[in-house]
């Protein structure tokens, strides 16, 4: 949840770190861990992780990168047959063509997004945030003095943003737009003909760049994902960032890139430079075996997950004042749960937000959930469904009963 610092000029640090909020799903998986090492039988749905092992024939290709000595400096923007095998990548599953220069391989997608913020926005500059977004977004425009302007999606259109809010936002100062699609914590996906609108608002706006992440792309229930840089006229403005840890369960190796314009990327790889350099060599030796092996590991995981949502949705339906739009892709649910605000716990104290709500489900029904307020919506909570179908039932059951006492 987020951390309030008071600015003291006592202290050490600079302003730029005391005004960052702790990111908000770790703060609660760290509360969650502290339960657990004290003896609660904590479930814990608050981390953003598939609990999938990654797939065998990957980690036998880093054993083997290992083997061969595979362990010196990479080039900063990532191997050559890596970079190639992406470019190969966005041919198969979106249609798209990039040369190796227009691809910077990261340490995580999270790199890859503060690559892109930290190499187009000055001070001042607005990044319109569809909202409800990740966590990370609005603390990386921060560090990079720009402003965000969150941009609310409606519970009845999934969340999702319209072109027509879009349009109504966008300033002469509006850099850059970011979204995730599909979306954690929603799940929303966008279509061809909502994102062909967004592109239609970004073709009237030449100064706008759009951050696309895609990194739950093979996370998708309704089958079709759409990449906003299909759209010619704005595939030079967009910047695609994509990851491993998702689709290949490979959140502990650290790898991730993006896609953009020959001079962007070459911004994005100075970026780096300067503070990571390359990822992992023995990681990019396993993501380029992951991309060789095409999709179906992926295809089985969501398989799992899509099992998992309707199992969850089919539960929390009968938990009253809880609103949950169906999913299309991720592994969360996030419903609105206003309707408990204000109500009295069994210790007689009054539930007054999602973070209370979040504290009391963590004490009581010893599940871990994240207040939606790190994701710009206060009256939600974020539940995921990457876990065991067992844990998700027994989970849920408590969540009810917990919820019944208020
Ligand atoms: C929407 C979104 N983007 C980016 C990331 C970062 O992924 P990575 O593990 O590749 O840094 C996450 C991880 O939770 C995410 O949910």
């Amino acid at each position: 949840m987020p951390t309030t610092v008071t600015l003291t000029s006592a202290s050490p640090l600079s302003d730029r770190v005391l005004a960052m909020n702790e990111s908000a799903t770790i703060a609660m998986a760290k509360k969650c861990r502290e339960l657990i090492a004290k003896g609660f039988d904590v479930i814990n749905l608050s981390f953003g992780e598939p609990d999938f092992q990654t797939p065998q024939y990957i980690k036998d290709a880093a054993k083997q990168a290992l083997d061969e000595g595979y362990t010196f400096y990479t080039p900063v923007p990532g191997i050559p047959e890596l970079r190639q095998a992406i470019c190969d990548k966005f041919k198969r599953d979106n249609q798209l063509d990039f040369l190796p220069n227009q691809i910077v391989v990261s340490t995580g997608a999270k790199q890859a997004l503060a690559n892109v913020v930290l190499s187009l926005v000055n001070p001042g500059d607005e990044v319109i945030v569809f909202s409800p977004y990740w966590v990370s977004y609005e603390e990386m425009v921060r560090l990079a003095e720009g402003t965000s302007v969150p941009l609310v999606g409606t519970l009845e259109n999934d969340y999702k943003v319209t072109a027509a809010q879009l349009e109504a936002a966008i300033t002469e100062r509006t850099k850059l737009i970011m979204y995730s699609s599909p979306c954690n914590p929603t799940g929303a996906v966008f279509t061809r003909a909502e994102l062909e609108e967004i592109a239609a608002v970004m073709s009237r706006h030449p100064q706008v760049y759009a951050l696309a992440d895609e990194i739950y792309e093979y996370i998708n229930f309704v089958g079709e994902h759409v990449s906003l840089a299909q759209f010619p006229a704005v595939k030079d403005r967009v910047i695609t960032v994509n990851g491993f840890s998702k689709g290949y369960a490979m959140t502990g190796w650290r790898l991730g890139y993006l896609a953009a314009r020959p001079d962007i990327a070459a911004a994005c790889d100075k970026m780096q430079s300067q503070i990571t350099s390359g990822t992992c060599s023995i990681t990019q030796r396993a993501g380029l075996a992951a991309l060789r092996g095409g999709r179906t590991s992926a295809d089985e995981m969501v398989e799992a997950y899509r099992r998992r949502r309707d199992l969850v949705l089919d539960i929390v339906k009968d938990i009253p004042g809880f609103k949950t739009p169906t999913p299309s892709g991720a592994f969360y649910i996030f419903p609105e749960v206003s309707a408990y605000f204000g109500r009295t716990a069994p210790d007689g104290s009054t539930i007054r937000n999602s973070l209370d709500l979040a504290l009391y489900l963590l004490n009581d029904a010893l599940v871990s959930a994240v207040s939606g307020e790190a994701f710009g919506a206060p009256e939600c909570l974020r539940f995921s469904t990457a876990a065991a179908d067992d844990k998700l039932v027994e989970a849920f059951r408590r969540v009810k009963a917990s919820l019944a006492k208020l």
